[in-house]
């Protein structure tokens, strides 16, 4: 069994801070989110992984992840040179994927679930597609599954205007070599790309076993800001068991919690309530930071409040004088209060942004 892992796209609803960087690269819990499905595959004993990249974060990609020996992988890159569509990926790793069976895993979703039970359960049974299902709020905004009341699939849709169900598609799919036909029979859809949900409607439509599965686990999307903010606050509490702390916290601080500070930080007179990770070479001074929060390498923040919030590497934040909450804070943002009151802040600021609220 083989993996592909879709990490192309333009990232459009997580900019600005997708301008510069790939929305798979995005940390979670100081983690690119990318990683975490990398892990999640070789966990279930896939190894041989391919990761499809775009012209625009291909490089970025390649260079953070490398070859995959970290992970106890071989990862080949594969380059889609425009974003045609999740099944126009598959169709150009064809030569990579050849006649393997292969689990297919979009860079930005996570999911709680272990791999490994579908990945027995399509090895013991004569299936050219499982597909898993979660229900959600906003049908319109995913590809849609009809389920006939004994469980098999009726019939799927990408982003229907009348939603036939409240369960969607996740992006976490397992394919036999038909999936190569089926993606042949299709045409582009209205938004001008091949569709991997139109591909398995082909294969239900071909008469091909397809089965769904409904994920007991949280599924996560993270292509959205509060979808981003929510998978901190869930991997922080799954993944930050322990407390670590191999930076320098000064005499005054007070830190309760799971918390993690990274090596060369320092914390002057703060309060940090966990589940809170604190990267490397930060300095911090004179700041509460509360539940949920990840804090990357090489920020600086004095004289703040910031709660369950991303704050991403090289961000500069001080004197703000109201509580900060639910927020994400690009990549060497500045973000200053020189004079003022202002009631309520929230942001979603953009890598190399400076705010200044005088
Ligand atoms: C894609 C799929 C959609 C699926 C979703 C899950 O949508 O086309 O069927 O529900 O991923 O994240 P996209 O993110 O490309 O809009």
């Amino acid at each position: 069994m083989k993996a592909l892992i879709l990490s192309g796209g333009k990232g459009t609803r997580l900019r600005p801070l997708t301008y510069t960087g790939a929305k798979q690269l995005v940390p979670v819990a100081n983690k690119p989110i990318l990683w975490y499905g990398i892990e999640s595959l070789v966990a279930a004993g896939i190894t041989e992984i391919g990761i499809v990249v775009s012209p625009e974060t291909g490089p970025e990609i390649e260079l953070k992840t490398g070859p995959g020996d970290r992970f106890g992988a071989s990862i080949t890159y594969i380059h889609q040179q425009s974003p045609d569509g999740l099944a126009h990926a598959v169709k150009i790793a064809q030569p990579f994927l050849g006649d393997s069976p292969f689990v297919m895993y979009l860079g930005d979703n996570l999911i709680q679930d272990q791999l490994l039970e579908f990945v027995l359960d399509f090895q013991k049974k004569p299936l050219s597609a499982i597909i898993m299902l979660k229900q959600v709020k906003n049908p319109t905004a995913f590809g849609v599954a009809q389920i006939s009341p004994t469980g098999s699939v009726i019939n799927l849709v990408e982003k229907p205007k009348n939603p036939p169900s409240n369960l969607a598609l996740v992006g976490v799919y397992l394919f036999s070599a038909a999936i190569h036909d089926a993606i042949a029979q299709i045409r582009p859809s209205a938004r001008g790309e091949l569709e991997i949900t139109d591909a398995i409607q082909q294969l239900i439509t071909n008469k091909q076993a397809v089965e769904a599965k409904e994920l007991s686990g949280w599924w996560l999307d993270t292509g959205k800001k509060d979808d981003l903010l929510e998978a901190n606050r869930i991997i922080l509490d799954e993944y930050l068991t322990e407390p670590q702390i191999l930076g320098d916290v000064k005499e005054g601080s007070k830190i309760s919690g799971r918390v993690v500070v990274g090596k060369g930080s320092q914390l002057i007179n703060c309060t940090v309530r966990g589940p809170v990770i604190i990267g490397e070479n930060c300095v911090l001074e004179n700041c509460f930071v509360g539940s949920y929060t990840s804090i990357a390498n090489d920020v600086t923040m004095s004289d703040i409040e910031i709660d369950h919030s991303v704050v991403l590497k090289g961000a500069n934040i001080s004197g703000i004088q109201r509580r900060i909450v639910d927020s994400l804070v690009g990549e060497r943002a500045k973000l200053t209060v020189t004079n003022h009151r202002p009631k309520a802040l929230r942001f979603m600021i953009g890598d190399d942004s400076t705010i200044e609220l005088t």
